[in-house]
């Protein structure tokens, strides 16, 4: 009787629905946890929805100059800088810039050929790795030129160039008009001043020399403020 009495429930037209109810949600639970860990989402959905690996940020600074160079990139042939640094009697006692030192071929020859303390001034960041590779290689060959010689990122038009003996230039005529009215007055008297190519305009040089390398002449001027 007390059996009877306890199944009674289950013939109860309300509860077997329960039951039913309540076993076929069991059993959906249990496949979409079967599905979960055997995880059957296709294998590009998963690469679509992942989100891409972080790009390391690149500073513009590290590839691009701060701003647009007064001249463009462009190398003085080897024998027109040894006559440079020869026309201005470069010794070790010497500081000598080079205002957008390039590849560095300058600085370098100022410190291995002629033992001078030299600067590359050089607005593009690129050029700048570049002469920080060509230093390397001139110092595995000529090891104490490592102290002598430096390159600075920066416009030479905001460099201090108060204590320079000797400068360099290969740049445009209107740009060595600049250099002359803005910096030459903050120089030293005596200091010797070579410009590559292009004059000073009226402002006479001391000095002028050409090389020849082929058919085409190479115009060197000096001047001693
Ligand atoms: C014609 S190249 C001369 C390179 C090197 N001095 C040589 O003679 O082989 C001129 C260089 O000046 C750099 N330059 C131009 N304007 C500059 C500035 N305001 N400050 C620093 N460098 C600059 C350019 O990036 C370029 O490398």
């Amino acid at each position: 009787m007390t059996v009877r009495r306890k199944w009674k429930w289950l013939n109860n037209f309300k509860s077997r629905w329960s039951i039913a109810a309540i076993t076929a949600l069991l059993i959906v639970a249990v496949i979409f946890s079967i599905l979960r860990l055997v995880d059957i989402t296709p294998k590009a959905a998963v690469l679509e929805n992942k989100p891409l690996p972080a790009i390391a940020q690149v500073d513009p600074k590290e590839f691009e100059p701060e701003r647009t160079p007064d001249a463009p990139y462009l190398q003085t042939p080897e024998r027109v800088v040894l006559k440079m640094l020869e026309m201005a009697g470069v010794r070790p006692t010497d500081i000598v810039y080079d205002l957008g030192s390039g590849d560095g071929r300058i600085v370098i020859a100022a410190a291995q050929m002629f033992g001078a303390k030299a600067i590359g001034i050089e607005i593009d960041p690129e050029l700048i790795r570049e002469s920080d590779r060509e230093s390397k290689s001139a110092i595995a060959q000529t090891p104490k030129i490592r102290d002598q010689i430096r390159f600075v990122k920066q416009d030479f038009f905001k460099t201090d160039l108060r204590n320079a003996t000797v400068i360099t230039l290969y740049l445009l005529p209107e740009v060595n008009l600049r250099i002359l009215s803005e910096i030459f007055p903050k120089l030293k008297s005596g200091t010797r001043i070579l410009s590559y190519a292009y004059d000073l305009g009226d402002f006479l040089p001391n000095q002028t020399e050409k090389v020849t390398i082929g058919d085409r002449e190479h115009m060197i001027y000096l001047w001693i403020l």
